[in-house]
This record gives structure tokens, C-alpha cells and sequence, in this order.
């Protein structure tokens, strides 16, 4: 249940008014916005927030999820979580009409102290809520838990110090973290379909401040090998998206850069090529924590000589994928998926596998983000 502790009553009120909508969980068919399609990996979080009166369209058939989540928006958000309760002042803010859509829910936000302005009397309505506002608002509403500060962002000195600990809880709590490349980036803006993702995972949380798992809900798990950081970087992004956990498939002799060097008909990777029997390596370990609970595993792994890399190898037959959904990705320079995914899917012997996806060495968050779209995937997180 929630767990908005600031102001008691009004808290309390929130709590009643919003239980979770298993309904809502479940796989969508039609999410009934035109701009968002029932596979996107937002689809399911679209229809949480519009079921459970958080966040509306912004016409009767389209809800912009590519649009920016404004404070102002965001303000009204929290105003009817929190059961849109009577506001006696008006908003104290010079850009704040006195009866403007969201104006209530400015001055109950900032009277309730989840919300400030610039400090110069100006809210800011119209602006893009930052990643590190949202962190710090949710967080206040969450009545400032303290977290382990976990490791640092790579961008950890960009974050305002209000934000530091807002931040520390998010991730902890599996609200909102960070990118595939560890940073948290937290000027970016967020947009609304962020937000619903947000917003949801912040509405399912559990009193411990993790995600309660919501039983219909499949658990993803992204399994990896990189060797130079490409499919690590996808794996991330991957993960991020779909909310789903990352297995890091780890060789327990790691690969040094000379041992990467193919020109060289000494290293090592050559070698393995040419002795296929070599190809065997071992990995520091086999099966990830709770690995009966995946439903849906992506496995990354490099193109070695137009197949995938072999450590990946270990990985696939070491695991029991019976009941699970199998997706296989690559990173190459050029080479594409190839017989890749179906001499593991053969390796593996059970599961039910899917073509898989290539991506170039650079791929982006985009880039993932746009073949998550185009998936599929009945019943995955998205
Ligand atoms: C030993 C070796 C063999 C490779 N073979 C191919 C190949 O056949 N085709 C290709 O497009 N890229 C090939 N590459 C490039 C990698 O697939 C590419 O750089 C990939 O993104 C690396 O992923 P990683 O950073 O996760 O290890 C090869 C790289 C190495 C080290």
C-alpha cells in the first residue's frame, strides 16, 4: 500500500483512494490512446496511472507520451493521489493562476511541503520536471525515508545537494535509477510516459521500499556477456526499460584486451576460435539469484567471427529456461544476429526462443527503446 506519511489525514486519504489495480497489470490489448501502443514498454503504466485517476490524456484518444511531464502536471499528480482534499490558500506563486487546471494542486503540493518554488516567488509550472526533482518530490511524499547511499552516479557531483539523498532512496527503492552507462542525469527532463512508469513503480512499492512484485506481472531478466562494454551498455538500457533485473555472465579468467585481439594469431580468443574445444570457458557463475522466478530472459552477448561469444555458451546450457521466454540480442560491428540465436536456443534445449535482435556497437537508449516497441511480448514488462 502507500506510504505518503507526510500530513496524516490527507495521506491517509491517499492510501484509501488508491490501492493497487491488479486489473491494470495485466497484459494490455488496447491501451485506448492511438499514440501509445499496447506493446510499448510503457503500455501497461499508461493504463495504471489512467485507471487509477493519476494521469489523463491529453485529448480523448492521445496521451503525448513522448511530451513533457511539467511541474504543474505533476502537481496535480500528487493533488489527486492524495484525493484532491479541500485547499484553503490560494497558490503564493505569480505564475500560478488562481484557477488555473493545476492550480490547486500547486498550493496543496507546496503547503504540504512536497513542493517549493525558485525562491523568487515563480513556480515554474510550464517547465519540464527534472529527474532529480522527481526523485526528491516522491521522496518527500514518501516522508524522507533515509537509503543506503549505494555507489556513486558518474555524474553523482552534478546532483543538487536537496536532491543527494532523494536520489539515494529512488534507486534503492527501484523508483527511478540510473542509466545503462551509470549516470543519473539529473537535469534531463522527464516525459510522461517516465512518469506513468514512475509513478507506478512509486504507487507498487512495498512498505520496504522495493517494488512489490504484482503477480501477474512477468520478472525480466537481462543476462550479458561484454567483453568491451557494447552489450553491457544495450543490457543496461534494456533493463532500465523493461525494469528488469541484469546478470552480469562473467568469464572466471576475464578477457584482457590482448586476449581480445583477433589480428594476433597468438591471443587468445584465437586460439579458442581455432580449437573449438577450448571454447568451454568457465564462468565465475552460472545462474542468477531466483532464476525460477524470470519469466522473460534477454541474453546479450557480442558477434565473435559472425556467432555469438562463446561464454555465452556456458550460461545457456547451464539453465533450465522451460516456461520462460527467450530473447536473444547482439552488439557487432557490422555482422548481424545470424544463426546466433538459434544454435543457443539449440544449445539450450528448452525455452520458448524469439528471433532476437543485432545492434551496432553504439547503439543508443533509443535505439533500444525502439525495438522494445516493436516486440511483442505478451505479458512482458513494459
Ligand atoms: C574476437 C572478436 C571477434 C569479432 N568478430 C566480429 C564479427 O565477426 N563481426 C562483427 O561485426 N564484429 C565482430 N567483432 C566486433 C564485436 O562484435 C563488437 O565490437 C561488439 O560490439 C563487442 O561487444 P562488447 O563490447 O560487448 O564485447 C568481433 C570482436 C572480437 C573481439
Amino acid at each position: 500500500m502507500r506510504k505518503f506519511r507526510r500530513g496524516g489525514a490527507v495521506l491517509t486519504a491517499l492510501a484509501l483512494s488508491f490501492s493497487l489495480n491488479l486489473n491494470a497489470l495485466a497484459a494490455v490489448e488496447d491501451t485506448g490512446y492511438a499514440d501509445v501502443d499496447a506493446g510499448s514498454w510503457y503500455a501497461q503504466a499508461v493504463e495504471y496511472v489512467r485507471d487509477n485517476g493519476l494521469m489523463s490524456g491529453t485529448s480523448d484518444t492521445e496521451f503525448s507520451p513522448d511530451g513533457v511531464m511539467s511541474r504543474g502536471m505533476l502537481a496535480a499528480v500528487l493533488y489527486r493521489m492524495a484525493g484532491s482534499p479541500p485547499v484553503t490558500e490560494p497558490p503564493s506563486f505569480r505564475d500560478v493562476p488562481l484557477h488555473g487546471w493545476y492550480s490547486e494542486g500547486v498550493a496543496w503540493a507546496a503547503q504540504s511541503g512536497l513542493v517549493s518554488g525558485y525562491g523568487d516567488d515563480r513556480f515554474g509550472p510550464d517547465d519540464p520536471v527534472t529527474r532529480e526533482q522527481l526523485a526528491a518530490i516522491l521522496w518527500r511524499s514518501a516522508g524522507s525515508p533515509a537509503a543506503d547511499a549505494g555507489q556513486d552516479f558518474a555524474d553523482e557531483a552534478d546532483l543538487s545537494p536537496y536532491a543527494v539523498p532523494a536520489v539515494d532512496w529512488a534507486r534503492s527503492s527501484g523508483v527511478l535509477s540510473g542509466w545503462a552507462d551509470n549516470r543519473f542525469d539529473p537535469r534531463a527532463g522527464v516525459t510522461r510516459a517516465e512518469a506513468a512508469v514512475i509513478l507506478r513503480a512509486f504507487q507498487t512499492m512495498d512498505g520496504a521500499g522495493t517494488p512489490e512484485e504484482p503477480g501477474e506481472e512477468p520478472d525480466v531478466l537481462v543476462a550479458y556477456f561484454s567483453a568491451t562494454g557494447n552489450t553491457e551498455s544495450v543490457a543496461g538500457c534494456i533493463a532500465e526499460l523493461t525494469g528488469g533485473d541484469l546478470f552480469e555472465i562473467t568469464p572466471a579468467q576475464p578477457y584482457t584486451d590482448e586476449d581480445l585481439d583477433w589480428t594476433d594469431e597468438d591471443s587468445r580468443v584465437v586460439f579458442e576460435y581455432e580449437n573449438p574445444e577450448e571454447r568451454d570457458v568457465e564462468l565465475a557463475a552460472y545462474t542468477p539469484d531466483n532464476w525460477a522466478d524470470y519469466d522473460v530472459v534477454y541474453i546479450g552477448y557480442p558477434i565473435w567471427w559472425y556467432d555469438a561469444a562463446w561464454p555465452v555458451d556456458g550460461f545457456v546450457e547451464a539453465n533450465d529456461f522451460t516456461g520462460k521466454t527467450v530473447i536473444p540480442f547482439c552488439t557487432s560491428s557490422s555482422s548481424g544476429l545470424g544463426e546466433s540465436g538459434a544454435r543457443l536456443a539449440e544449445l539450450a534445449g528448452t525455452g520458448t526462443w524469439q528471433a532476437g535482435q543485432r545492434f551496432r556497437s553504439g547503439a543508443d537508449r533509443e535505439d533500444v527503446q525502439a525495438w522494445l516497441e516493436s516486440l511483442d511480448l505478451n505479458g512482458s514488462r513494459k
